[in-house]
């Protein structure tokens, strides 16, 4: 298979480009990824913890029992993020932690992040809190999960509790992380927990995420109009494999909006894409909408998150080569599942380079997915965007001296924010970008094995060491500026 896109760099390298004051600097993370204690204080068990109980669904059987301990060392972690110079953390809440049952509260889970926020803001640190990144509590999951309908009035209850905890110090709120992850690697795919495989439990999931997603901004805004609210989404950017293939073009267009355009359309514009509701409609599947659920998923946000990692080359047609997979296997995280839309689409590589995850680096392609955020959504609404996540997995080498010396990761890293300056310079109202992740951590079901850390983790001693890309990283997020 010949693929005759070829991605145009940002900028060229070499040119210093300044970031405009203000422009926020940080890095994320996830409770399920990080904290570790499990059991401790009234944490109940979420889904994450179920999974990986589950014979072969996690690398390694590994587990988040003890994770990178952030649940004990935050302090550690808090000083971490001051050394480098870090003005915000991304970083997300455990349901199970905080709202073991519907209808209770437990008021130990809230203090461990009401002691995390004064952490931070002793530092100067800004918490962007996310509500969920992906642990829901499993007795919801017994009661059917995101595929029922109740799940979202759950969802709102818990976010309001958060937000009377924590809403007099945190100012930035994210509903949802990535909700097609939760809807298509959970609930279709079956990589994530739940592990479903279930088509119509998996486009109900979706359509009751954004509802979610929706009920809480809307509730959460009637309790304190002046903080922000948003969502972070997963984007991509897909090429057709062959440009002059028409069924190539349609299998891009097919991809683009079952992961890009199904998610941002109902948020942004209150409707979702036909071509994705035909994809479902030719596996047997529709989201279950009732009436004024659109206007409910649009209510208004304060800024979008986007997160990226690569771009894909796609094809209708099963390619010959073993580099082909089809999309939505476990590796290939950033197009549909086939389980979901009748016609299969296969990426293929176009010789990129590729991180441990076997994703291709493609910083174009970052900059492409802002300037199109910006035109298509945010942009007429006066919504600006954040880029939540962006990083890359390496297998990194400790140096004798004891540091670790991560060159592709600062390249991707470096390479990416050159992206970023590139969509601002076209006009993308971008405000700010955080690294993921800010230490070496549970990478869901690759368990312990994936790196995608600036900060490494010693999974024996738990021991914490800034790599050369966090050194990198720190001189640009000190200076705005971005040299050669
Ligand atoms: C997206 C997710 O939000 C995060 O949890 C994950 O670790 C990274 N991508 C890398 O796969």
């Amino acid at each position: 298979m010949t693929v005759t896109t070829s991605p145009t760099p940002a900028t060229s390298p070499g040119t210093e480009l300044v970031f405009p004051p203000g422009f926020v600097w940080g890095a994320a993370t996830a409770a399920f990824q990080i904290e570790g204690a499990a059991a401790e204080d009234g944490r109940v068990p979420s889904i994450w913890d179920t999974f990986c109980r589950v014979p072969g669904a996690v690398a390694n059987g590994d587990t988040g029992d003890v994770a990178c301990d952030h649940y004990h060392r935050w302090p550690e972690d808090v000083a971490l993020m001051a050394d480098l110079g870090l003005g915000a953390y991304r970083f997300s809440t455990a349901w199970p932690r905080i709202c073991p049952e519907p209808g209770t509260v437990n008021r130990a889970g809230l203090d461990f992040y009401s002691r995390l926020v004064d952490g931070l803001l002793e530092r100067g640190i800004e918490p962007w809190l996310t509500l969920y990144h992906w642990d829901l509590p499993q007795s919801l999951e017994d009661r059917g999960g995101w595929a029922s309908r109740e799940t979202v009035d759950h969802f709102v209850e818990y976010a309001l509790v958060v937000q009377g905890a924590l809403g007099d110090r945190v100012r930035r709120w994210t509903t949802l992380n990535e909700p097609w992850c939760s809807a298509f690697l959970g609930y279709a795919g079956g990589q994530h927990a739940p592990g479903r495989q279930e088509p119509a439990a998996a486009v109900g999931a979706l359509h009751h995420l954004l509802l979610a997603h929706g009920r809480a901004v809307t509730a959460m805004r009637a309790v304190d109009p002046t903080a922000d609210y948003g969502i972070t989404l997963n984007m991509s950017v897909f090429d057709p494999a062959d440009p002059g293939s028409p069924a190539d073009v349609a299998a891009a267009d097919r991809e683009d909006a079952l992961l890009n355009r199904v998610f941002a359309e109902p948020v942004l514009l209150g409707r979702y894409p036909q071509v994705a509701l035909d994809a479902y409609a030719s596996v047997g599947v529709a989201p279950p909408v009732h009436d004024g659920d659109l206007a409910e998923i649009a209510a208004p946000i304060d800024f979008l998150g986007i997160n990226y990692y690569n771009g894909a080359a796609v094809t209708a047609q099963r390619p010959t080569t073993d580099s082909a997979m089809p999309t939505g296997a476990p590796v290939e995280r950033t197009t549909s599942s086939p389980s979901v839309a009748a016609d299969p689409v296969w990426s293929v590589s176009r010789g990129l380079p590729r991180t441990a995850m076997d994703w291709e680096v493609q910083p174009d392609g970052l900059r492409r997915v802002l300037e199109r955020a910006h035109t298509d959504w945010t942009g007429p609404a006066g919504i600006p965007i954040h880029v939540t996540e962006n990083g890359a997995a390496y297998d990194d080498d400790v140096a004798p001296d004891g540091s670790v010396p991560d060159a592709d990761r600062t390249a991707y890293i470096l390479e990416h924010l050159r992206a970023v300056h590139a969509a601002m310079g076209s006009g993308a109202d971008v405000r700010g970008y955080f690294a993921w992740s800010l230490l070496d951590n549970f990478e869901w079901a690759y368990g312990y094995e994936k790196r995608f850390g600036i900060v490494r983790v010693d999974f024996d001693t738990l021991e914490r060491t800034p790599k050369d890309s966090a050194h990198a990283f720190a001189r640009v997020a000190r200076t705005g500026r971005l040299g050669e």
